[in-house]
Formats: C-alpha cells, structure tokens, sequence
C-alpha cells in the first residue's frame, strides 16, 4: 500500500524518538521519503538512532518539558528544512504506583513531559505553520503548506486506569487537545489525529509497567488477538495517518490494541477461561438442562 515517495515533501518531528515506538516511526516515515527529526534527553541514545534511521536524519537534545528548549529546537528545524508540517508527540513518562503514594512532584513529573510537553511542541507547531501560511500569496499554496499532528495516546485515554493515574490524566488531556485542534486549525489545513496503542512490549515502557514476567504471560492471554503489538504495526498506522491517503481524517483517535480495550463486556472472560471445545459442551450443558428432551 505505501510506495517509497509516499510521504515525500514531510519534514517531521518525533519526539522521543531515539527508541522504541518513537524509532520505529521515524524509520518508516523515512523509509517512505520523509525528512525526520527526533527528540529526546539523551545525545548518545539519539545519535545511535540517527544512525539507524539513515543519511540526513537529524537528532536534537531536547527535553520537551522545557517550553525554551523546544522554541530553540523548532528554530534549528525550520532553519534546516525551510519548514517543519509534520509532529509526533510520543514523548512520554509513565511508571507504576498505589496513586495514594504519589507526591505532587510524581503527578507533575509525568504530566509536564505527556500533556505540557505536548502543548509545547504542538504550539511551536501550529504558530509557525499558521505564520508561514500568512505570507503564502494564493488561497491554493496556503493549503499546500498545511501540516500533520499525531499524537500518541493510549487505550485507557478513555477508560482511565488504576496504579498509572498520572498517566491516565495527562493522556486525557493530549486527546482533548487532539479533538480540539483537530476542529480550531482545520481552517489552516492542519490535520490532528490520535493513535492509542494497547501492549507494546518496548524497553522503555515494559521495564516501568511489567513487574514480572509471569504476569506477562497472563496478561497476553488477555488479549483477544492473543499477541503483543509489533513496533512496524503500529509505525504503519502512524505512517497512513501523516500520508494524503488519510486526507479526511481529522481529529480521529485510532486504536491498536489486539482487542484488549473491549474484554470489560460481559461475557468476554470466557474466551481466556476455557478451550473453545469446553466452552461450546458446558452451553450445550446448559442449554439441554433447560429444554429436557
Ligand atoms: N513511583 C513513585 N514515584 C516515582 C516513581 C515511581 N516509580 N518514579 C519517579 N517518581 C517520583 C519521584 O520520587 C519524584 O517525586 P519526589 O520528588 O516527590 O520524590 C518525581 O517522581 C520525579 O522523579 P524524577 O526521577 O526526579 O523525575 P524525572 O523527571 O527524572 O523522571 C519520570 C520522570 C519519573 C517520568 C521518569 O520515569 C522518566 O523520565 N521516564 C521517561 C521515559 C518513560 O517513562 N517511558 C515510558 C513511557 S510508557
């Protein structure tokens, strides 16, 4: 479905982009014919994933929380490129905890990087797209110059979720912040669209929200596709998501989770209680005690 110049003419942005999801993305996005950007707090980390990505790719140190850094690293982008239509805000923070042991300075800590940091990068976005589109001299090249927002949420975005409250807050507000600029620039041609990803086994995520292996296995079992999320699938959607084929998307929330956010119906259980031969013979059970020959 994608072809090698499928998003030729994007300069994109990943924040958090030196590992895990954030890489993945950049690689297809250039592997497709983007120019790519990453973010993060570590230069070596960065470095290493440059040097993955591919020729003229480009790293900036950048903690995203920092609404001063980010100016000077939109500033370096523009410089380089000309102009920056394309932004993934992955950056992100998360960790386990009882949520009557969290201090202030725990919930701030994810909060700022998730949904400040998010309004930060999104701001420098937009107001310089928005400028730049002000001195375009027809209505036609105003929309040619419009841009791509991607942000990554999560399935509990919705549902909220215990022991990752901060999280489950900060995320909220990236989706409300999704929806509501998905409405306010569309007049300037920039789409703004959401991914909420289920399990994705990453470094950075399992080892702060996996506790134990054994729980790993069952929680797999939790999943109705039976299976964690591969980094390439979910660098596709965000891939189709930033690419013309997904022109009338806007302000949608694209979930890719195996399933696993609707296991909460009823009777959804029972497809990880029993082999589907003892789940069929125990309704069949009770379908004859009811109706006795
Ligand atoms: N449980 C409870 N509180 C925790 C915690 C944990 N596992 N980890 C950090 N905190 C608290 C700290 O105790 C501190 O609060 P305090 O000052 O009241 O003691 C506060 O959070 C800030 O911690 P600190 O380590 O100074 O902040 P940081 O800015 O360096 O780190 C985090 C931010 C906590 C989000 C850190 O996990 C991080 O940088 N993560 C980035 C990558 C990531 O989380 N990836 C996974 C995405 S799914």
């Amino acid at each position: 479905m994608f072809e090698k110049d499928t998003l030729l003419g994007k300069h994109i942005l990943i924040t958090g982009g030196g590992s895990g999801l954030g890489l993945a993305m950049a690689q297809q996005f250039y592997t497709l014919g983007a120019k790519v950007a990453i973010c993060g707090r570590t230069e070596a980390k960065l470095q290493a994933a440059t040097a993955q990505i591919g020729e003229g790719s480009l790293y900036y140190v950048c903690d995203v929380r920092d609404p001063a850094a980010v100016t000077a690293m939109f500033d370096y982008l523009t410089e380089q490129w000309g102009h920056i239509n394309g932004l993934v805000n992955n950056a992100a923070g998360n960790f386990l905890a009882a949520s009557e042991d969290l201090s202030a300075n725990a919930f701030a800590s994810v909060v700022d990087i998730v949904l400040k940091g998010t309004f930060h990068c999104t701001s420098e976005f937009g107001k310089r797209l928005i400028q730049s589109q002000g001195t375009a001299s027809t209505a036609q090249e105003a929309t040619t110059q419009g841009g791509n927002i991607v942000n990554i949420v999560t399935t509990y975005t919705e549902t909220g979720s215990a022991f990752v409250l901060p999280s489950a807050c900060a995320k909220a507000g990236v989706l409300a912040m999704t929806n509501s600029l998905a409405v306010e620039w569309s007049t300037y041609g920039i789409r703004v669209n959401a991914i909420a990803p289920g399990p994705f086994p990453t470094e950075g995520a399992w080892s702060r929200l996996m506790p134990d292996p054994s729980i790993e296995e069952a929680y797999k079992r939790g999943i109705p596709l039976g299976r964690y999320g591969q980094n390439e699938e979910l660098a596709n959607l965000a891939a189709f998501l930033m690419s013309p084929m997904a022109a009338y998307i806007q302000g949608g929330c694209i979930t890719i989770d195996g399933g696993e956010r609707l296991m909460a119906g009823q009777f959804n259980r029972f497809v990880q209680w029993m082999p589907r031969p003892m789940i069929k013979q125990a309704f069949g059970a009770m379908k004859s005690s009811r109706n006795p020959a």
